[in-house]
């Protein structure tokens, strides 16, 4: 698939004057990668083991964390920028269709594939922790938001519950697709994740900009950790 090398003409935070050879992914999209599965993985595995606490903290963390997601597919470098990955559904049979036939280049930046998959993650986390702030589980705990919405607390706590399949789902395609990349493809899509990886076509992220990624994030996940202050537990 071939990407239009585009240089955010849009971002305030980019100049003109910046080096070409951009990473594939910015440092905050990195560290939202890598907070996100950690926070999900918190979260499983608080409520699993009925640790209530733990559950809200890691929870709250993954809904600040793909707000601020949400916010920066729109302000982000370039391969973060929900406009220069998402394509029309038809991109992703023809996209399938130069594998199958054995392309096995790697593209920076989300195939068509994964800015689906992309997108799906993060509504279904969105959707998860949102009915569970407003959850209860029907013993000791309820979400910060439970006391305000009445009855519904009950329907918050069925949906919370259905979508967990979800979620199961979801990560477990998520590993499995960048498996049958590395053991099928021959590519490797985890090192750009960690290290950035390099994308020739594009403009370098300026370190300004940088710091106001990890700013935003920060500031994120204080505004949905302080939803925790709402509930009438103080942990
Ligand atoms: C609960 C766990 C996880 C969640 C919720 C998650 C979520 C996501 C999301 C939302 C993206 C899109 C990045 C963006 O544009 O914002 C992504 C990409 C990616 N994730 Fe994960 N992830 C999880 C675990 C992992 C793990 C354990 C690995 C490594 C084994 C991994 C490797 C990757 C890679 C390599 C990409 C980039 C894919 C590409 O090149 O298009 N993820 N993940
Ligand atoms: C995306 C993030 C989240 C994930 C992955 C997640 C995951 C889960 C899972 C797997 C359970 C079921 C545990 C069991 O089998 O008993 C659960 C239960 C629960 N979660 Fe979450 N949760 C998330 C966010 C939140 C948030 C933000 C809150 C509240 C602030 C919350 C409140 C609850 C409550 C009240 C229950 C108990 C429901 C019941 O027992 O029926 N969750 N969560």
């Amino acid at each position: 698939m071939n990407k239009t090398p585009i240089l955010n003409p849009s971002s305030s935070l980019q100049t003109a004057a910046q080096p070409k050879g951009g990473p594939v992914w910015d440092l905050p999209l990195r560290v939202f990668h890598w907070a996100l599965a950690i926070s999900v993985f918190a979260a499983i595995g608080s409520a699993k083991n009925g640790v209530m606490f733990v559950h809200e903290k890691a929870g709250l963390t993954v809904l600040g964390l793909v707000i601020f997601r949400i916010i920066w597919g729109f302000i982000g470098s370039h391969h973060a920028r929900f406009n220069n990955f998402m394509t029309m559904p038809k991109a992703v049979w023809d996209y399938i269709q130069s594998r199958l036939k054995g392309d096995r280049n790697y593209h920076p930046g989300h195939a068509p594939t994964g800015a689906y998959a992309t997108l799906a993650i993060l509504m279904v986390l969105l959707a998860m922790a949102s009915f569970g702030t407003m959850a209860n589980d029907d013993v000791l705990y309820e979400g910060p938001l439970a006391a305000y919405v009445g009855d519904f607390t009950n329907q918050a706590r069925r949906i919370h519950h259905m979508i967990e399949k979800l979620v199961f789902l979801i990560i477990a395609l998520h590993l499995v697709a960048i498996a049958v990349y590395r053991f099928k493809l021959g590519i490797k899509l985890i090192p750009p994740m960690i290290t950035g990886g390099r994308d020739d076509t594009i403009t370098q992220i300026s370190r300004g900009h940088q710091i106001f990624g990890l700013v935003l994030m920060a500031a994120c996940v204080a505004a949905t950790q302080s939803i925790g202050l709402l509930g009438d537990r103080f942990f």
